[in-house]
């Protein structure tokens, strides 16, 4: 009955509309601000929440409708279909007219509802009553005052511009922007598929489509078994969402034991200083040949016949996202005090790796992941560049959007080492549920033991052994269940 008085949209569909994160719905919900049902929020509620809501604002929108100029061939958009704006509009008044015709369906869902709801009471109705109760009825319906502006419409047209996916056995869920691939919408959402060359090679990119509609965009030379194309499989590399719903079944990656060792040689892109002390490397890796890690993980990286002839390899955490697979980031260190990375750090410093030059990597290594589907309150502790693997972590937390808060601490054992103060500023910025505490490494213990929400949330924390070590020993000393607290000793 409830269901049938109003509009309902998930939560993901909602968030995704909104351009804000789950958690703040639920947030908004637990509140009393928003009505729930069955996992569902009210469109009423949030046309009421968020008054201001229109398609310009929309941050969805915005970037859907970049993705699709760009998709969109040249000559097909000046000669044959109107502009894109030109469409969108008319899209847009589609949906609109959509939204009317389905609100005035719910008026008379909800007169029926009450007619029949009379009809069971006894004594029964007269033919006069009825009809009083018809021409009330009609008459309230017909008088309900639209919303000013409608979440309804700008649903239905992000329903066009973005198709919803629902991954199972998980359940987790992601949204396709324009025509970009499965496999790149999932991983951008946080999601750990099964995948390899990303190029239609290989085949362990492989799903099967339970409902729903998926097409190719892009060539691929894997070759399907006769089993397969009678199942549905498809590979998330090559394919889009051609429905605006649709499930997939797939292999998802649940521990570091999920994902299989690889080594790629990559290019180096960029050495940037970030500051006195420390040097941001980038390294992107061949279309065909990328490498899959989870959020938090270590690589080795090599390099061989160095001027003089070394050769010369060292370990360090991925400080970028798995949702970029291609473009790979390190923090480097130059008083890197670790003895085996001290010396490739050092050839970065001063150039004799650089622009160009190709790296090898391999790996990944280590388990300071977050915890699969944890929905507690997320703590990172960043010592020094311990900050790398944290970034990583973060990133990926704010991609699976499933913490209701996150708080990072960074201590630096030297004035002004947060390197990277603007990111972690614009992260407590733009995220409601993220804070963000930069501190001198002496202050680090007093501040932990104010924070009465420790104990009940998933720690990470990373940074050089010598410190890392006896302040985790503090915390499950201090009471800290062993399980929450994780550690990467760098
Ligand atoms: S990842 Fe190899 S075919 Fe898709």
């Amino acid at each position: 009955m409830l269901a049938g008085m109003s509009q309902w949209l998930t939560l993901s569909r909602a968030a995704h509309l909104l351009g804000i994160s789950r958690v703040t719905l639920q947030k908004r919900i637990r509140d009393g601000e928003l009505r729930s049902f069955d996992g569902m929020v009210a469109a009423d509620d949030l046309q009421r929440t968020w008054p201001e809501l229109n398609l310009e604002d929309s941050g969805s929108f915005e970037k859907t409708r970049a993705i699709r100029e760009d998709a969109f061939a040249r000559r097909l958009r000046e000669r044959v279909l109107p502009t894109q704006e030109a469409l969108a509009q008319r899209l847009f008044a589609q949906g609109q007219e959509l939204a009317e015709l389905q609100r005035t369906l719910t008026r008379y869902h909800t007169l029926f509802e009450a007619l029949r709801a009379r009809l069971g009471v006894v004594p029964a109705p007269t033919a006069d009553e009825l009809a009083r109760l018809l021409d009330e009825g009609l008459a309230s319906a017909l008088a309900a005052p639209a919303p000013p502006a409608d979440v309804a419409a700008l649903d239905a047209m992000l329903r066009i511009m973005s198709a919803h996916v629902t991954v199972k056995p998980s359940g987790r869920e992601f949204f396709v922007e324009g025509s970009e691939t499965l496999l790149k919408a999932a991983l951008r959402a946080g999601l750990a598929p099964n995948y390899g060359c990303g190029n239609g090679v290989c085949g362990l990119c492989k799903a099967r489509v339970v409902s729903g509609e998926a097409r190719a965009v892009a060539a691929f030379d894997y070759r399907f078994s006769e089993a397969e194309k009678a199942q549905n499989h498809v590979l998330m590399c090559a394919c889009t969402a051609h429905s605006s719903d649709v499930v997939l079944e797939l292999l998802e990656a649940d521990v570091p034991a999920d994902v299989p060792e690889q080594r790629v040689v990559a290019k180096v892109r960029k050495v940037e200083a970030l500051n006195g002390e420390v040097m941001r490397l980038h390294l992107q890796t061949p279309r065909s040949n990328r490498l899959r890690f989870l959020a938090g993980q270590r690589v080795t990286l090599g390099v061989t016949g160095l001027a003089g002839g070394s050769d010369l390899h060292a370990e360090y955490p991925v400080a970028s996202c798995p949702c970029d697979d291609r473009n790979l980031i390190f923090h480097l260190c130059r008083t890197d005090r670790r003895l085996a990375s001290a010396d490739f750090s050092q050839a970065v410093l001063d150039g004799r790796i650089k622009a160009g030059d190709d790296v090898s990597v391999w790996g990944p290594w280590g388990s300071f992941v977050l915890e699969k589907d944890s929905a507690r309150p997320l703590v990172f502790i960043a010592i020094d560049e311990g900050f790398a693997p944290i970034n990583s972590l973060i990133e990926h937390a704010i991609a699976v959007d499933a913490a209701e808060s996150i708080m990072l601490y960074w201590a630096s054992s030297r004035p002004g080492g947060q390197y990277l103060p603007n990111q972690c500023r614009a992260w407590d910025e733009a995220l409601d549920e993220f804070s963000y505490r930069p501190l001198a490494l002496d202050d680090l213990a007093a501040a932990l033991a104010a924070n009465t929400a420790l104990p009940a949330s998933g720690v990470y924390l990373a940074g050089a052994a010598e410190r890392v070590e006896p302040l985790a020993k503090s915390l499950l000393a201090a009471g800290m269940p062993p399980q929450q607290l994780h550690i990467e000793a760098l």
